[in-house]
């Protein structure tokens, strides 16, 4: 069998072109086309206006011969001056004209002419052409621009004659030489300036993104404090940099979180396990009754309920957050599962002196959920209820629902959250009252799992509460419904 060897797999990586290269080249290549366009484009306008200039000087000079040739024929003399004479006219710009009789036989000639052109290809290249001039060269190779015409002599005419103009556009030509030089001087720095100067500003405005790399390769989960000083940045980079602070601040905060939990669990393993030794220890220390063991292994399994009940709350917080927990969903009554809960508290409330009301409505509320946590979530509610509403009081428990979405509400006429307090509540192991939570043996991981298993279900929970006034923690699900 024979296979293919696969290039891709030998293909070297072709390296990447930094920002700052690719910007220079952009930069460059925009301003070598503008420099082009600008000097090309002034280029043909200066051509444009000399051509024209000399187009006009030849017709100026043809009109001045044809009148004077139509009105005043036998003037030799002037006709003379204007062919033969040097004028001022000719210090600036070298210019010959030719007077031919109808035969083609020259009448009077600009002095020099013949050695400057080729009078015979003049005269051949010139027969027929009325309007505009046409270039040649003349003798020393010198450019001309030359024009012929044929002009009615006397009124009313006699006969007619022919006129050759040349006009010398040697300064015209060297002026638009020195421009293409210029030219080609002015594109040649461009080629070289603009690249430099593009890598320049391209690399002065992308150091702040290194200065963020740099800081961002710095970062480890022990120098979280670190930020971006923005200050001097352009506003986009300034408000790259601003989300990045944000980002490094919510992970200091979920840093600081991780480890105050881990302290917290320490802490709170630690007291039962200490409890237990303690007793063990105490109770070893010399021959007891069989009673007196009792007692202590009693009081030992009372810490161990409580350390494998912290242990079972935390399992199932790590476990919630896994994105591979699977619900159990089953058409769960509301109305039913509340009054479970109800009576479930019923007693304790009652020991409390607290009244635990829950009318079930007459229309039955159905929803898709997981029995057993939504259960759990409503129970730790309805404790957290119980256990900070003073005799006399009461807690709600209350169902309604919006279209699609139901709502559990439990409420109680308590002392209260302070609102400092409030935005902490769903936290693990938060407690407002540390101490009082030491003796009742709170952990404070309720709240917490109360969030987990709403967030499972795709929902949420809501606080409100006022200090001696009461609280009110508000589920909030979708129904899903499918049958
Ligand atoms: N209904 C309420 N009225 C007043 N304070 C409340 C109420 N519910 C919760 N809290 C406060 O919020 C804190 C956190 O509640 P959470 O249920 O998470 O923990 P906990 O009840 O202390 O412990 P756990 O529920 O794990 O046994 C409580 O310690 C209490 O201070
Ligand atoms: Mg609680």
């Amino acid at each position: 069998m024979s296979s293919k060897p696969n290039h891709s797999a030998f293909a070297v990586p072709r390296p990447r072109r930094t920002l700052a290269f690719r910007l220079s080249a952009a930069y460059s290549l925009a301003g070598l086309m503008l420099v082009i366009l600008a000097t090309a484009s002034l280029y043909i306008v200066l051509r444009t206006e000399l051509d024209r200039s000399t187009e006009l000087f030849l017709a100026d000079k043809l009109h001045v011969l044809r009148s004077m040739l139509r009105e005043r024929p036998d003037d030799e003399d002037g006709l003379r001056e204007e062919i033969e004479l040097e004028s001022a006219a000719r210090r600036y710009q070298q210019f010959y004209i030719r007077l031919l009789d109808e035969h083609g036989v020259p009448i009077m000639t600009t002095p020099g002419m013949a050695e400057q052109l080729d009078l015979a290809q003049l005269a051949s290249r010139t027969h027929d052409r009325f309007e505009s001039s046409i270039a040649m060269a003349g003798e020393h190779g010198r450019p001309f621009r030359v024009t012929s015409a044929t002009v009615a002599v006397g009124t009313p005419q006699t006969h007619s004659n022919t006129v050759q103009i040349a006009i010398d556009v040697s300064q015209e030509e060297e002026l638009l030489a020195r421009y293409r030089m210029w030219f080609w001087g002015i594109l040649l720095a461009t080629a070289v300036l603009f690249p430099l100067v593009g890598y320049r500003i391209a690399r002065h405005g992308i150091r702040p993104v290194e200065e963020i790399a740099a800081t961002a390769r710095r970062i480890t989960s022990t120098n979280l404090r670190e930020r971006i000083e923005s200050e001097g940045y352009p506003s986009e980079l300034a408000s790259l940099a601003g989300t990045f602070n944000e980002m490094l601040g919510r992970l200091e905060e979920s840093f600081e979180s991780i480890s105050r939990f881990t302290a917290d669990i320490a802490h709170d393993l630690r007291t039962p396990v200490n409890n237990i030794r303690g007793e063990a220890e105490v109770a070893l220390a010399r021959p007891r009754t069989a009673d007196e063991y009792r007692d202590v292994l009693e009081s030992s399994l009372e810490e161990a309920v409580r350390l494998s009940e912290l242990i079972g709350d935390l399992l199932f917080l790590a476990r919630a957050e896994s994105p591979l927990t699977e619900l159990h969903r089953e058409n769960v009554n509301i109305g039913e599962l509340l009054t479970t809960v109800r009576d479930y508290y019923e007693a304790s409330a009652t020991d409390a002196g607290i009244s635990l009301v829950f009318n079930n409505g007459t229309e039955p509320l159905n929803a898709d959920l997981d029995r057993s946590l939504m259960l759990r979530a409503v129970s730790n509610l309805v404790s957290n209820a119980i256990a900070h509403t003073p005799p006399g009081g009461t807690v709600t428990l209350a169902a309604t629902h919006e279209n699609a979405a139901i709502r559990i509400e439990v409420s109680d006429s308590g002392v209260g959250i302070p609102a400092e307090a409030l935005p902490k509540v769903f936290d693990r192991f938060f407690r407002v009252d540390p101490s009082r939570s030491k003796t009742s043996g709170n952990t404070g991981l309720g709240l917490a799992i109360v969030q987990s298993i709403l967030a499972l279900h795709g929902g949420s929970a809501e606080i409100i509460s006022q200090l001696s006034r009461g609280t009110r923690v508000t589920l909030h699900m979708p129904a899903l419904l499918t049958r």
